[in-house]
């Protein structure tokens, strides 16, 4: 009996070197943990629960029988994060460069099909060299597999991707189609094709952290939502987000204890807007002044700046922020500000997370640019997003609302549930000066004509009133006491029920 006892405790240990201390050295010479390491500083000590530890691959090609490493390249299994049920792989790059073969993968959809059944989220660690060579069309059908969970996963249970190594070609779209990707910098890439073939194909020389790191993802392509220095602070950082986050579509987000009064009054955002309606002010200020604690989870911060998106709490309840950001293009809308918002709205809005939509947005950025990249189908993204979602909206207006743009950022048109403004809105459609060189184009030669019909437009529709007295704006709100109002405003609408007529689903302008 012992020796059975024993055997079991040899097999374990086999499987836990992965593939054996040389691999495991190159690993940890290359700044990256270990796929074991990374789970267990993932979750919570003493949570996790492997799966098919001693599950091998089948191949009998290229001599690969006489190597079966027990786990076959990737650790499944299930723990806890802060005391909250989290389904969890890791791929091994020690063994076979991590690579998917289809024992590799079934164990991938296992554990993803118990995420579903038990409606927990699944965190994904890729480090792989793709799909395993010796294995062709099986490892393809593999990803084919994983790739198709992904899609019925979304929107069902949240997926959050950590890419800590290599992800090439096909590999890609898994973590593409999870809610969340975030990389390492400096020892994860991404791309479709690697540098070799971009140089054959395209004539371009490309490193690979050029082509496809995580300055480029996070900057650039904005296929990556974060970027950190290394394993143990991206594993830090997805820790923090998965506790803002429910654990499936049917479940409230996590309340969380709070410190912070609700009431608390900020009397340094009544001077936070300036006086020159074109100057500048950090939106972030403000965020950080509504939130409980100042605690604040960005999302994508290094793309399109102009619009803010992240989440914080208020009364320990998650919230979800996009918030117009004047320091960068003025905070108007483009592409890529639309596209980031709308993606980050639409997640909201499948995990039932209430939206606070802060409001500084001028318009549209205009350009042959911005039009020749399609920027109605792109601004209509958010627009659309904001419409068809029904979780609690709040909006305050800070300084301006002008145009399309007034109405995309979770308008009352749009069934904004509070429409707040300060006294420094300006609800128009469009600026005083351009209304005014449009409206009196025959005084165009006259600065002084021109300066008082400015003046004259400035003091009709400058303000929050002419919206507030149609009810438009809900109220009007001491800046101060901002943090208040919002707070009370959205534990009124925790009861909040609409009706969507039955659909088999939407089709969002792609
Ligand atoms: C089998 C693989 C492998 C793979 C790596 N290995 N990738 N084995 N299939 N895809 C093995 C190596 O043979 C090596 O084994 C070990 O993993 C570590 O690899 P190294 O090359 O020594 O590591 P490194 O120098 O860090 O280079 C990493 C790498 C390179 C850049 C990922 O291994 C590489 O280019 N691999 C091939 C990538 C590739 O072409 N994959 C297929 C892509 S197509 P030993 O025994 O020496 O330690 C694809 C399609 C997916 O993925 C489609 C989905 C629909």
């Amino acid at each position: 009996m012992k020796d059975i006892l024993s055997e079991l405790e040899d097999r374990r240990e086999a499987a836990r070197l992965g593939g054996g201390q040389r691999r495991v050295d190159s690993q940890h010479a290359k700044g990256k943990l270990t796929a074991r390491e990374r789970i267990m500083l993932l979750v919570d000590e003493g949570s996790f629960e492997e799966f098919d530890m001693f599950v091998t691959h089948r191949c009998t090609d290229f001599g690969m029988e006489a190597s079966k490493p027990a786990g076959d390249g990737v650790i499944t299994g299930w723990g806890t994060i802060n005391g909250r049920q989290v389904y969890v792989y890791a791929q091994d790059f020690t063994v076979l460069g991590g690579s998917v073969s289809a024992t590799h993968a079934q164990k991938i959809c296992k554990i993803m099909d118990m995420a579903m059944q038990n409606g927990a989220p699944v965190i994904g660690i890729n480090d792989s060299g793709g799909a395993r060579i010796q294995e062709g069309v099986d490892s393809l059908a593999g990803y084919g597999e994983i790739f198709e969970r992904n899609v019925r996963a979304s929107g069902v249970v949240p997926q959050i991707s950590l890419i800590m190594g290599p992800c090439a070609g096909g590999a890609v779209y898994s973590p593409a189609m999870t809610d969340f990707i975030f990389m390492v910098k400096d020892s994860s890439y991404m791309f479709v094709t690697g540098p070799d073939v971009v140089k054959t194909v395209t004539n371009e020389v490309v490193s690979a952290e050029e082509l496809g790191g995580a300055t480029t993802h996070t900057r650039k392509s904005s296929v990556a939502d974060g970027a950190f220095e290394n394993d143990v602070e991206a594993i830090a950082e997805v820790r923090r987000l998965f506790d803002f986050l429910p654990l499936n579509n049917m479940q409230k987000p996590p309340m969380r204890p709070f410190f912070d009064d609700p009431s608390r009054v900020e009397e340094s955002l009544d001077t936070l807007v300036p006086v020159n309606p074109n100057t500048p002010y950090d939106m972030k200020e403000l965020i950080l002044k509504i939130a409980d604690e100042g605690d604040f989870f960005e999302i994508q911060e290094d793309y399109a700046k102009n619009i803010i998106t992240g989440y914080i709490r208020l009364e320990g309840q998650t919230v979800g922020v996009v918030a117009n950001q004047p320091m960068v293009l003025a905070g108007c809308l483009d592409i890529d500000s639309s596209r980031k918002a709308a993606r980050f709205v639409r997640f909201c809005d499948c995990f039932d997370i209430p939206i606070l939509s802060l409001v500084d947005v001028p318009g549209f950025l205009p350009g042959t640019s911005q039009e020749y990249a399609g920027v109605i189908k792109h601004g209509a993204k958010l627009l659309y997003a904001y419409g068809e979602a029904t979780v609690p909206k709040v909006t305050v207006i800070t300084r301006k609302a002008y145009g399309g743009a007034y109405v995309v950022m979770s308008s009352k048109h749009l069934r904004g549930d509070f429409n707040y403004a300060w006294p420094t809105s300006e609800i128009a459609v469009m600026g005083a000066k351009g209304a005014t060189e449009i409206i009196h184009r025959a005084d165009a030669g006259n600065p002084e004509k021109i300066a008082q019909h400015t003046a004259d437009y400035e003091e009709r529709f400058a303000n929050p009133f002419v919206a507030a007295e149609r009810g438009f704006i809900d109220e009007v709100i001491m800046p101060q006491s901002t943090r208040r109002r919002v707070s009370r405003a959205f534990a009124s609408l925790r009861t909040k029920k609409t009706h969507v007529p039955w659909k088999k689903h939407d089709n969002i302008p792609l």
